[in-house]
Parts: C-alpha cells; structure tokens; sequence
C-alpha cells in the first residue's frame, strides 16, 4: 500500500488525487545514517527528518518519483517497491552498445552544480552535437542562444516573476474547479501552488533559484516561426544529443520545463533577447555536477508492443 494514498482526509486531497505514485519509495531505517544527502537531492522537497526521533522519511505526496533519492544514498537504504535500485557497475572495456546504454541510463537531471564557469572548448563540443544532429529534411534550422553567468540568475529572476503571476491563477477557485479532472489539477494543490511560489520569491530576492539551480549556463534552443515542419521535434533531438554529449564530457543539464511555461509571452520572450520570428524549441542548464549517483533509476515498462 502506498503512504500517499493511505491519509486522505482533507477535502483538498479528495479533489485533486495523486496521480503519481505508481512506484513506493521508503527509507530502511536500519540502514539509514541520517546523513541528509536525500532530503537536498530530492526536487520536490518531500524527504523530511523528524525533529524529535531524527528520522528521515518519504512523504510521497509530492513525489515526481525521479528515483534520485535512491541514486544518490551511499547506504543503499532508499528501496523502490522494496528493493534498492541497480547498482551502477565498474567501468570495464565496453562495447559500443554498452558504452551507449551506460551513458543514456546514467544521464541524470542535474539540480547542483560547481560554480565553475563552463570552459569554452567544452560548450563549443557541446553545440557542435548539437549542430550535428539530423534535422527533418536536414532543414537545420535550429539555433542556440547561450546565456552565462549572472544571465542566468537574470533570466532566472525574470521568469519567476512571470511564474508568480502564473500561481495566483492556480490559485483561482473557478480556475481549479474547472481543471479538477484534467491533468492541470496536480498543479493546483495549495500545498503545492504555495510552497512553488515561496521559492520563486525567494528567487526574486536573489536567495534561490528553483528554476536554473545556479547553474553557469542556460540553453535556449529556438527555431523559426515560418520555417519547415517538425522544427520542435529538430530542436528536442538536438537538446537531448547536446545533455547527452555533455555528460560524456562530466557536465550536468537539465531540461527546464518550467522556463517555457515562464516564456509563453512575446514580451517576455523578447527581453531575453530572443528574435519575434523564432519559437522556442528546448532549453536546459548546463554546468558540472556536484552530486554523484551510484545507482541507476527505476523506469517503468513500456506496455503494449508486442500483443
Ligand atoms: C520535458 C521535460 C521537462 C522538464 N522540466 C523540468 C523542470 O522545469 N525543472 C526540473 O527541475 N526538471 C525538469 N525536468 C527533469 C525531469 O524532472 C527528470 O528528467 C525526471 O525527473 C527524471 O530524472 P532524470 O532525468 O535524472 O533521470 C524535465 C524533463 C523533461 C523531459
Ligand atoms: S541519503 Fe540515505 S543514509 Fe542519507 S539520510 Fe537519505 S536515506 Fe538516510
Ligand atoms: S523519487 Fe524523487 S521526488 Fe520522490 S522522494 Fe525520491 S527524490 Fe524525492
């Protein structure tokens, strides 16, 4: 059984019912250090330690069930469904499929970085995998904007202001009631709602960054307006080759959501620079890392392709 569906007894939870928790996440106490290394990795901030007895524990009602948790326990006392999540084997020789497999099952959302500035023979490799990802048509008509160092905490200030604005309206009882039944309805949960807002003026203070996690560098993949077809789909294979050959090269990323949410406006759009004639295909921070992970995550099975 699992710990989010066990207590419901408020109105709100009634309303607007957990989606996630497929997967359950627990804490063998008899393993656990209390080291705290969970609770700082986990985005939703849902790992918390009793202030009493000390103990950390799950609270799976804000779980987005990343497996991170998990990764990153040097005591292998974070189980998924009971059981400790697979251990990343010592590298060996590798073949080519493995050397692939490893790179695509240990690329991780990173949300702490070194404050080191990227080197440029790394970000110019790294737009290079980008340049050279097969376009529809090989219309290539993606384009990269980079913004770097104190950008980044502008831009991030900036669209957590246009994300302030976007809270009030989850806020909104009319607004909630119409989207309980739809998949928004996650999003709307006060509990939820207040605590991203909190972080977002926080990030206006310049005290947080919830959006970029001070990341050094922030990735804008943009294509044109009136260009050929599939430019979304030519930018997401280009983001996702450039995350992936920036891990090989030690650096960290992470896909940003929530940034796209926050430029959904012209105005904002053009106060970052980016060009009215262009959409926004992708963006991601860039940065090395300051986590390691020792096992890889639990993904659930793809069903249905072989009936
Ligand atoms: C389309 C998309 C949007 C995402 N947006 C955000 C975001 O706004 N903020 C964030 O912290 N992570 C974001 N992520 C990262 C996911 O939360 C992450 O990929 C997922 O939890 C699995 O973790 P992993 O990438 O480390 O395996 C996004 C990922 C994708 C694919
Ligand atoms: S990382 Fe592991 S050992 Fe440390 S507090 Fe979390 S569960 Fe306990
Ligand atoms: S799976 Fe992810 S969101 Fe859920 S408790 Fe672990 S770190 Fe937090």
């Amino acid at each position: 059984m699992k710990t989010s569906t066990l207590f419901r007894f408020d109105l709100e939870e009634q309303l607007f019912p957990d989606y996630n928790s497929l997967m359950e996440f627990t804490i063998d106490q008899s393993k656990c250090t209390r080291c705290g290394i969970c609770m700082k990795e986990c985005p939703p901030k849902t790992i918390r330690r009793n202030n009493e007895t000390k103990e950390v524990r799950i609270f799976q009602e804000n779980c987005i069930e990343c497996s991170h948790c998990g990764m990153v326990c040097p005591e292998a006392a974070i189980l998924v469904d009971g059981e400790p999540l697979p251990l990343i084997p010592d590298h060996k020789d590798l073949t080519d499929y493995e050397i692939a497999d490893r790179l695509i099952r240990t690329k991780r959302s990173i949300r702490k970085y070194k404050s080191a500035p990227l080197l440029q023979e790394d970000l110019e490799e790294i737009l290079k995998t980008g340049e050279l990802t097969a376009t529809a048509s090989n219309s290539q008509q993606c384009e990269a904007l980079v913004l770097q160092g104190g950008e980044v905490a502008a831009a991030s200030a900036m669209m957590a202001r246009e994300l302030l604005k976007l809270t009030d309206l989850l806020r909104n009882p009319l607004f909630r009631l119409l989207t309980r039944k739809t998949s928004i309805a996650r999003y709307t949960d006060p509990r939820k709602v207040n605590s991203f807002s909190h972080a977002l003026k926080m990030a206006l203070k310049g005290k947080a960054d919830p959006l970029f996690f001070h990341a050094p560098a922030l990735v804008i993949l943009t294509y044109p307006k009136k260009g050929k077809r599939f430019g979304r789909s030519d930018c997401a294979l280009a983001g996702a080759h450039m995350m992936l050959s920036a891990h090989a090269r030690r650096l960290g990323s992470c896909m940003i959501g929530f940034a796209e949410i926050a430029l959904r406006k012209k105005s904002t759009r053009k106060e970052l620079g980016i060009p009215a004639d262009r959409r926004i295909g992708l963006i991601f921070t860039l940065g090395y890392a300051d986590q390691n992970y020792y096992r890889y995550p639990k993904r659930k099975h793809w069903d249905g392709f072989f009936s």
